[in-house]
C-alpha cells in the first residue's frame, strides 16, 4: 500500500484522509448535547473515548460494548472515504448523521482553529486529553511504523525531528496542546485532561469527568467501567484493540503498545533528550500549561 504523504493545510501538516471530507466537516451540524473528544494523536484518546462510551452507555446499552466497535460508537470526524481499506468505507460525517444515540460522542484530532464552528455556536461539550511530548512522540513513531495509512515514519532520529517541526499529521503537537489550553479560559464546557494523571489514578479523573459532565454513578458502576478501561483488559478487547482494522499491522507494534508514562526513556538518547529539552523551553511558553514526564 502506498504511504500518503503530508501537505500544508492553513498553516498545518496534514494528511489527505483527513482533509478531503473539509466541506462537510466545516459544515458539520452540531447539537448542543453533542460530546466532542479532542486530543493530539497518541495522547490517550481511546482510552478517553472508551471511558466516556462507558459513562454514557456502559449500563443502558451493554450489548453496544459486544458488538459494536469503539471506532463506530465513536466516530471519527474528521476520517474521508479515501481509506483504501473496507473497515473506514463510511465518512466520519456519514457515520455520525446515522448514530441514533444521545448524546452523540464525536472524536477528533482538529487543532483548535478547524473545529467547526457550529461546535462553538451550539455550546457543545469538549474534552481534551493531552498526553507529554516525549511519550507522545514515541507512540506516535511506531504508529506510523504499523499504520499504513500514515506517512512513512523513516527512522526514529529523522521522525523526531520531524515531530519537533510539526512535520506529522496534525502539525505541531506544542501549537495543539496550548492552542486548545488557551481555548480553556474563554470557554467554560472544556474540560481539559491529562494522559499522566489518568493513568496515576483513573479513579479520581473519572470523578472529575462525573462532576464536569453532571454524571452520578453508583459505587459499583464506576468499579466496572476502571475494571474495564485497565490496559490490560482494552488489549485483549477486541472492540477496542483495533484488530478489526487491517491497514494496522499490529505485527510490526500493537495499537496498545504500552500504555505507560515514561517509555520515552527505552528510546530518547540522552543527546536527543536534552535538545528536545531546549526547543521544547522555546516552544511551549505557558508556564500553567505543565506535562509529566515520569510516572
Ligand atoms: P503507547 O503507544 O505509549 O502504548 P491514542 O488512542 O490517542 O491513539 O493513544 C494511544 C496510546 O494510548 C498508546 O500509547 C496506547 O497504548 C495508550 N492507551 C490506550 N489505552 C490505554 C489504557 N487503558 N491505559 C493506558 N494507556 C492506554
Amino acid at each position: 500500500m502506498d504511504r500518503p504523504t503530508l501537505f500544508d493545510f492553513h498553516g498545518v501538516s496534514m494528511i489527505k484522509q483527513f482533509t478531503d471530507s473539509w466541506e462537510e466537516v466545516q459544515n458539520f451540524k452540531a447539537r448542543p448535547d453533542d460530546i466532542v473528544i479532542v486530543s493530539y494523536p497518541k495522547s490517550g484518546t481511546t482510552w478517553t473515548c472508551y471511558l466516556m462510551d462507558l459513562l454514557f452507555f456502559g449500563k443502558t446499552c451493554p450489548e453496544r460494548l459486544l458488538s459494536i466497535p469503539l471506532q463506530e460508537r465513536v466516530p471519527f470526524l474528521e476520517i474521508s472515504r479515501t481509506s483504501p481499506t473496507p473497515e473506514y468505507l463510511q465518512k466520519g460525517t456519514d457515520l455520525l448523521d446515522q448514530l441514533t444515540t444521545t448524546p452523540r460522542l464525536i472524536k477528533t484530532h482538529l487543532p483548535v482553529q478547524f473545529l467547526p464552528k457550529s461546535f462553538w455556536e451550539q455550546n457543545s461539550t469538549i474534552i481534551y486529553v493531552a498526553r507529554n511530548a516525549k511519550d507522545t512522540a514515541v507512540s506516535y513513531y511506531h504508529f506510523c511504523r504499523m499504520n499504513y495509512c500514515m506517512p512513512e515514519p523513516a527512522d526514529w532520529s529523522t521522525f523526531l525531528q520531524n515531530y519537533k517541526e510539526g512535520k506529522v499529521s496534525y502539525g505541531s503537537w506544542y501549537d495543539h496542546v496550548s492552542g486548545w489550553w488557551e481555548m480553556k479560559r474563554s470557554y467554560s464546557k472544556l474540560h481539559y485532561m491529562f494522559y499522566e494523571d489518568l493513568s496515576e489514578d483513573t479513579g479520581r479523573e473519572m470523578d472529575q469527568l462525573c462532576s464536569f459532565l453532571g454524571l452520578s454513578l453508583s459505587a459499583e458502576e464506576k468499579e466496572n467501567i476502571l475494571t474495564r478501561v485497565k490496559f490490560d483488559n482494552m488489549k485483549t478487547n477486541k472492540m477496542t484493540n483495533f484488530s478489526t482494522i487491517h491497514h494496522m499491522d499490529q505485527t510490526v507494534s500493537p495499537f496498545m503498545r504500552k500504555g505507560k508514562v515514561g517509555d520515552w526513556k527505552n528510546l530518547f538518547t540522552v543527546s536527543q533528550n536534552e535538545k528536545f529539552d531546549e526547543d521544547c523551553k522555546q516552544k511551549l511558553k505557558n508556564p500553567t500549561l505543565q506535562f509529566r514526564y515520569d510516572a
